[in-house]
């Protein structure tokens, strides 16, 4: 046969091997026609086999009809190190070091969902080039205690801003065919007692404080998957919690993801298969290896389920459902050959690491103008404290990493101020001296044998030489700090950090107190220290981000997205008696520790709200080195019909001499109700960037949804007509003027 004749040969056959793509391989046909046509070639154990682990973190996908393997990752921070085959150690791989993007708390700080996307779309990209199909995270449960191990991974105490938060994140994630799995649904806001905690929450309450941030992510984000919490809700498992998952994610909110259950908490086969559970992982291969060939191959929805369908327990249509979620999701992700190859470690991701961090960072207090550093005054600084020298991105379970680089703020400052004046570093305190997570080593050897008293006396006489004092404290990854799997066991800061605190203001007071945590602490010396400033765990840049914002070269412009309380009493949770629980029983006569959630609705500066309370600082607080002044609110109409919009407009402008970002927060009071309402509530928020003396007058769009709560009676949300009043603050404490207007 001649060349040509081959040719020919070839293009004449084109057609015909285009026609034998089945319709699951082809990309131009609907995605449900392929999904369609994929289940109808699969046998009974195939459709078994898909919907469950075949490694810690990989599910094994159709070989013989080439439908990939379904990988997942860890977690929300960063992409997880590769760990072996059937267990959380090390892979020991050599390219497997990540960026570590700031704390989710950060971001939430940042109240700019352009960071967020930013955000999703560098970790997407991360996640990508490491050839994963979901992206185990972001977690978007509510700060309900300050004291949950797990606040740093989420986005706050506020439903809205958490749903504006989570969006953009999503779509920059999904955008690299990679999807997230948006995490834990619902209700896991404490970490004491994970497996067994049940909460006991009214449905105006779920509706309205723990679920929107979640329909937002499923709705608007059009997120992919979802992973079910540890936890219960009404005496049964969330991740496969009947209400959740079958009646609102899938039903109500008509969402066509996958769902996955969190890593071992799955517990019996009938629940997780009626439940609405689409994916089992990491149940307990270890307890079911004994005699068993292949331990995944006894996951409750393995062979327990294939039984249970060959012997007409459960139909084989129910388990249909699940394996469409599953093609669905690996047709959007592994099987997406369109989808960009992603990025690791990349200078984009260094520069969006460090720009949300510099963002994200809260200056609370600065008074003098103690900060930024003026190194033309300046020539000595003491930098003091733990915090200042450790390495964050190992630890805290789950979202442990192993970042290629990681810049302490000890490090960051040497680099920014190093030239300009000397800086001095003192311990202080000796904290936890590890570093290690699942065998990922931060190498750093902290130990230090001297005595407190050694430690604390040094830093004082630092501190005493200095012209001013950078205070690195706070919290760290270990268990019962910013960890998963524990609690907190008080507000108070560990390690006597709180008397050297005292001591080194009473030796130098141009002292900063730059707290490093995830969550709040109690700070009783907050009047005697002029500055002090919430610095999150940062990442890779950490160090370059705080010297940013120290040296001025970045103008801070975060914003608490919790309530920073004084004491535990101020947070209804507490005060209410309902933490940790007390023993109770679920559906299935197992023990259980009942959480009642005796403060409903009023979750952080609800609470304090309602009850006139003076946290140290408030939800939504944060300051800048310049000021803004705030303008007259006022309304497009006054009287709006329930189909209508009103908008509120308020001129802001910078009074000082920097540039710098102002986020102006719109919260809805509701002036007359049928029921009890919070005395304000956030409906809106931007941020400006403004010049100095710039002015920019900002748009808030109000609809009938800002102005409704859940009647739990009629199971809908409900506006009642009447005076409403939209509130203008820089915090939720700092009210700036109000405007009403009435809904018809
Ligand atoms: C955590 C999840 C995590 C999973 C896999 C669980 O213990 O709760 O957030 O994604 O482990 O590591």
């Amino acid at each position: 046969m001649t060349l040509r004749n081959l040719i020919i040969g070839m293009m004449m056959a084109a057609p015909a091997l285009q026609a034998a793509t089945p319709v699951y391989l082809d990309e131009s046909k609907p995605l449900e026609d392929r999904v369609e046509d994929a289940l109808s070639r699969m046998t009974l154990e195939e459709k078994v086999a898909i919907i469950h682990a075949q490694s810690k973190f990989s599910a094994p996908g159709v070989p013989r009809l080439g439908i990939p393997e379904l990988w997942t990752t860890d977690g929300p921070m960063g992409v997880r190190p590769e760990v072996l085959w059937d267990e959380w150690e090390q892979a020991e791989w050599t390219n497997d070091s990540c960026t570590a993007f700031p704390s989710l708390t950060c971001l939430a700080a940042t109240w700019n969902p352009e960071m967020a996307k930013l955000y999703g779309k560098s970790i997407g990209e991360e996640a990508r080039f490491r050839n994963k199909s979901v992206l185990l995270g972001p977690g978007v449960n509510i700060y309900r205690t300050p004291l949950c191990g797990r606040n740093f991974e989420y986005m706050g105490e506020d439903p809205y801003l958490a749903s504006r938060m989570v969006v953009p994140y999503v779509n920059g994630v999904q955008d690299n065919g990679v999807s997230v799995c948006v995490k834990h649904f619902a209700l896991n806001n404490n970490e004491i007692n994970r497996h067994t905690s049940n909460p006991i929450v009214d449905d105006r309450t779920l509706y309205e404080i723990y679920l929107p941030a979640f329909k937002a992510a499923a709705t608007e984000g059009n997120a992919w998957s979802f992973m079910g919490g540890y936890n219960l809700f009404r005496g049964q498992h969330a991740s496969y919690n009947p209400i959740l998952m079958n009646d609102i994610l899938k039903g109500e909110w008509g969402w066509d993801g996958a769902v996955i259950s969190d890593w071992g908490a799955v517990h019996d086969t009938k629940s997780a298969v009626e439940g609405g559970l689409d994916m089992e992982f990491g149940s307990w291969t270890d307890g079911l290896a004994g005699g068993a060939s292949n331990a995944y191959d006894n996951y409750w929805l393995a062979k327990p389920y294939l039984k249970g369908i060959q012997d007409g327990t459960y139909s084989e249509e129910q388990l249909n459902d699940k394996v469409r979620r599953v093609l669905r999701l690996t047709m959007r992700t592994a099987m997406d050959r369109n989808r960009p190859w992603g990025s690791m470690v990349s200078d984009e991701h260094k520069a969006a690491c460090r720009q949300i961090g510099g963002e994200g960072i809260v200056l609370l207090q600065n008074k003098n103008n103690l900060l930024p550093v003026n190194t033309d005054k300046v020539k000595k600084i003491a930098v003091i404290g733990e915090n200042a020298i450790k390495m964050m991105t190992v630890g805290g379970g789950s979202s442990s990493l192993k970042a290629k680089y990681e810049i302490t703020p000890l490090d960051g400052l040497k680099a920014r101020l190093g030239d300009k004046a000397e800086i001095v570093y003192a311990r202080g305190y000796v904290g936890d001296p590890t570093g290690e997570y699942n065998g990922v080593v931060t190498g750093q050897n902290l130990e230090d044998p001297r005595s407190p008293e050694e430690l604390a006396a040094e830093a004082e006489k630092v501190a005493r030489e200095a012209d001013i004092v950078l205070f690195f404290g706070g919290l760290n990854k270990s268990g019962h700090q910013d960890c998963e799997d524990t609690d907190r066991l008080g507000l108070e800061l560990p390690y006597g950090q709180d008397a050297l605190i005292e001591r080194i203001v009473a030796a130098n007071p141009n002292t900063a107190f730059i707290n490093i945590s995830g969550t709040g602490v109690a700070m009783p010396w907050a009047s005697k220290v002029p500055a002090i400033m919430q610095a999150w765990y940062l990442g890779n840049e950490t160090g370059n981000a705080i010297a940013d914002v120290i040296s001025g070269d970045v103008n801070p412009s975060g914003k608490l997205p919790y309530t920073y309380y004084a004491t535990l009493d101020q947070c209804g949770a507490h005060k209410l008696g309902a933490y940790p629980g007390t023993p109770g029983v679920d559906v299935l006569g197992n023990e259980v520790m009942d959480m009642p959630y005796n403060e409903g609705i009023y979750v952080g500066y609800r609470f304090i709200d309602k009850n006139k309370l003076k946290p140290t600082f408030p939800f939504g607080h944060g300051l800048s080195y310049t000021t803004f002044e705030y303008g007259k609110p006022t309304v497009s109409k006054s009287v709006m019909t329930p189909d209508e919009t009103v908008t509120v407009s308020v001129p802001v402008t910078n009074t000082g001499s920097r540039s710098g970002q102002e986020v102006v927060q719109l919260y809805i009071r509701d002036l007359k109700s049928s029921v009890d309402r919070p005395v304000k509530e956030l409906k809106g928020f931007e941020k400006v960037d403004l010049a100095p003396g710039q002015t920019k007058v900002v748009h808030f769009e109000i609809g009938k949804d800002a102005l409704s709560f859940f009647d739990a009676d009629r199971h809908e949300w409900v506006a009642e007509p009447g005076k409403f009043e939209a509130v203008i603050g820089a915090s939720s404490a700092d009210v700036r003027g109000s405007v009403p207007f009435t809904l018809k």
